[in-house]
């Protein structure tokens, strides 16, 4: 059996992972991969082999991960791996020290909103570890000298979905601090347009899963042509993970609903403290500045948590705006990169169409899409930039817009004066801002698709890890 298995994949071209059983063989499970995630798990009189490790955690904590080509044969007592020459592998176990209660509803309706409460203390678990004396270490990167940075020419940031558009706020912020362009680069069309990557190239590659197959194409593209690979991930083991040249763990916790929430804010907060550590061994960064962003850093769990405590407001216009059919986002820089999670997160769980402009934009086409009773969510939470908020906010109301407004504390008066409703996110630096904001727009999307009754953790036609191209 596995002879003719072995035989019948050497034929086999194309991405996969199988399961087989024969009847001929009963008791006896086969299993084989090629770019697709399988992982095998061990139990006690029993074993398991699963696309990723939160569909087996309740069982087994011990897994091992199979790389192309090889087979493994499971009974309910053992586990065998061998190459594609059919020779014995001795195969490397870890131990997933999640805590399985992380993977429970424990009394929440879904998935999400038990995820979107959880952010304060797995953007703690993130950052903590990475803050000593008040400067961000990062042991893992010790082999990215100083010497190597500077030789740096171009960053690109590749992820797809939500991932993507952590870069696209990253993008703001790392140029800001590191003065060297930064492109961010959907991962499935990074692999195709014959990218300017070389050896001058960092190339910083972002996902929760760790297997999606259209990033871990682009990174590999990234390496064939010489760059240097650094990836941002959430599943410990998986295949973007070992197969980066430095790897950075965000520490979210298994994330159970499609949508993604603590994943997204740790990746962010990630990039935040990444960006710092880096303009730091640059010299592109002050004092100052320095301790101004890490100060803000640490507080950011408590700001997060006062920011969860508006949900009943969110509850209230959710309720008022949910049998909308289309919505629109718009913001200036940070404001706009967050406008696309918070479009994406609404109409990938509540089904409205949405879209994020900037809202520079508006005037060049999108505004005649602006009719009475439109809701357009504004962002206006950069304070630079606020007045332009402002006169864009005007702009859509004079065409009979409705609009729901996002903006810090301080300008939530003047902001009332103009918006049909108003929520807030507390005073922080300026990087931070959209760590704070993504929150009230991952609430607002929770109960719009509530309210609609969509099936909120398995929204339809998505998947957790999108394993294929
Ligand atoms: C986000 O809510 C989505 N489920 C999706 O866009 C996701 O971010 C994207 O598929 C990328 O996944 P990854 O981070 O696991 O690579």
């Amino acid at each position: 059996m596995l002879e003719a298995v072995s035989r019948t994949l050497h034929r086999i071209e194309g991405s996969y992972a199988f399961g087989i059983l024969c009847s001929d063989y009963p008791g006896a499970l086969i299993a084989a991969r090629k770019d697709s995630p399988l992982i095998l798990g061990y139990g006690e009189g029993f074993n398991f082999i699963a696309s990723d490790v939160t569909a087996m955690i309740r069982y087994t904590r011990e897994v091992c991960y199979m790389e192309d080509g090889e087979i493994a044969v499971l009974t309910a007592d053992s586990i065998s791996v061998f190459n594609s020459e059919l020779v014995p592998v001795e195969k490397t176990r870890t131990t997933i020290d999640w805590d399985i209660t992380a993977a429970e509803k424990c009394g929440h309706p879904h998935f999400m909103f038990k995820e979107i409460l959880e952010q304060p203390e797995a953007v703690r678990r993130t950052i903590s570890p990475r803050i000593k004396d008040n400067r961000v270490i990062m042991p893992e990167l010790s082999a990215l000298s100083p010497d190597y940075l500077k030789n740096i020419t171009r960053i690109y940031i590749i992820a797809c979905g939500s991932s993507f558009h952590v870069g696209m706020v990253s993008k703001y912020i790392w140029e800001s601090l590191l003065r060297i362009p930064v492109e961010v680069v959907l991962a499935s069309e990074f692999r195709y347009c014959d990218p300017l990557a070389d050896k001058n190239t960092l190339v910083v590659v972002i996902s929760q899963s760790g297997e999606t197959l259209d990033t871990m194409a682009a990174m590999a593209e990234a390496k064939r042509r010489g760059a240097k690979t650094l990836s941002i991930v959430n599943v410990v083991g998986s295949s973007i993970a070992r197969s980066a040249d430095h790897v950075l763990y965000t520490w979210a916790g298994p994330e159970i609903a499609v949508a993604t929430t603590k994943a997204y804010s740790t990746q962010l907060v990630l990039m935040d403290l990444l960006g710092l550590y880096l303009a730091d061994l640059l010299g592109t960064v002050g004092c100052e500045q320095y301790d101004e962003i890490l100060t803000a850093i640490q507080t950011l769990p408590e700001q997060m948590q006062t920011v969860l405590a508006q949900t009943n407001d969110i509850q209230y216009f959710a309720s008022r705006w949910f049998n909308h059919n289309s919505i629109f986002f718009i913001g200036r820089n940070l404001d706009y990169a967050m406008g696309l999670e918070g479009s994406l997160k609404l109409k990938e769980i509540s089904y409205i169409h949405s879209e994020a402009y900037a809202s520079g934009e508006l005037k060049h086409g999108t505004i005649s899409l602006i009719e009475p009773g439109a809701l357009v969510v504004a962002l206006g939470t950069y304070a630079p930039l606020f007045d332009k908020a402002v006169s864009n906010i005007l702009e859509v109301k004079a065409r009979g817009a409705q609009v729901m407004a996002l903006t810090t504390e301080n300008r939530k008066e003047k902001m009332g004066k103009i918006a049909d409703a108003v929520l807030t996110v507390p005073e922080t630096h300026a990087i931070l801002l959209p760590s704070l904001s993504v929150v009230p727009l991952q609430l607002f999307a929770y109960y719009v698709a509530l309210q609609r009754g969509c099936d909120i953790d398995k929204p339809r036609n998505l998947a957790k890890s999108v394993t294929v191209e």
